[in-house]
């Protein structure tokens, strides 16, 4: 569809992906945004490489075909296996979460002890270890999957004392380490950022994709007017009232622009 001005186009699994788009909201005012959230194939991180990459390739699709000047990857599990993929099948701009999170993390760690969390198909990849070491081979990396954050982010239990026990249960380990930096590799995981933080202690850094991918996409943007402040608008592939009820928390935002799509095969937009 084309539209009066060239949006920015994000995707991610599912809900993860609004604390992407919440910081890339707050840092371009005036960009429009289009956010897709597969919410019908969520989650991807369980997923094998190459269905991850096959649903990678029809959200860009999607989103090429809503407009968009550039495709920001915003999930961490997309971003590890599908960014050179996507980048090679498309001309327009594609950004992913990886390396700006590993540049992050090397610039701030002091000791070059760096933990990584993410999803089992982050982990499996060993993407953050390959570009931080691309980047400083003296690194030590300790990585883990922590896949039950993703539902406890779902379920809004960023407070619940069950988040507390399995924050400790998976992040235990790290603390032997003397990590002073720790990656949260996964667009879910800075809703329990709080949380996290309060079982590493004010010591450990915690550096995620929401806000590192910030300067990669504005390397990309023309100067633009800024005469309009930026639309949003909102697609998810399925339980569209689910993801009303988290963007209304995440985004602290009433009223929004939501339309459901069906991709895959046979695939449509349903106009809400
Ligand atoms: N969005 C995914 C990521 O950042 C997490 C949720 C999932 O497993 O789909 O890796």
């Amino acid at each position: 569809m084309k539209r009066k001005k060239q949006a920015i186009g994000v995707f991610d699994s599912g809900v993860g992906g609004l604390t992407v788009f919440k910081e890339i909201r707050k840092k371009f005012p005036y960009e429009d945004i289009i956010y897709f959230g597969d919410t019908a194939r969520v989650p991807y991180g369980p997923k094998s490489k190459n269905t991850v990459i096959d649903y990678s390739i029809q959200n860009t699709r999607f989103l090429i075909q809503e407009d968009v000047k550039m495709v920001v990857i915003a999930c961490n599990t997309s971003s590890a296996v599908s960014l050179n993929v996507l980048k090679k099948m498309f001309d327009i701009p594609i950004l992913g979460v990886i390396e700006p999170g590993a540049m992050n993390a090397v610039k701030v760690s002091k000791n070059n002890k760096i933990g990584v969390i993410g999803t089992e198909g982050t982990i499996r990849s060993e993407a953050y270890t390959k570009t931080i070491h691309n980047i400083n081979p003296d690194v030590i990396i300790y990585s883990k999957a922590c896949p039950l954050f993703v539902s406890l982010a779902e379920e809004g239990w960023a407070n619940h004392p069950i988040t507390r026990d399995i924050i400790k249960e998976y992040l235990e380990d790290f603390k032997t380490k003397n990590i002073d930096t720790l990656v949260l590799g996964c667009t879910h995981y800075p809703i329990l950022k709080t949380a996290i933080q309060e079982f590493m202690g004010n010591e450990v850094n915690l550096v995620d994709s929401a806000t590192s991918i910030l300067s990669d996409i504005e390397s990309v943007l023309k100067n633009g007017e800024n005469i309009e402040k930026g639309k949003d608008l909102f697609f998810v592939s399925d339980n569209e009232e689910k993801f009303c009820k988290i963007a209304q928390d995440i985004l602290d935002i009433k009223n929004f622009t939501l339309s459901k799509v069906k991709l895959g095969e046979t695939w449509y937009v349903d106009r809400l």
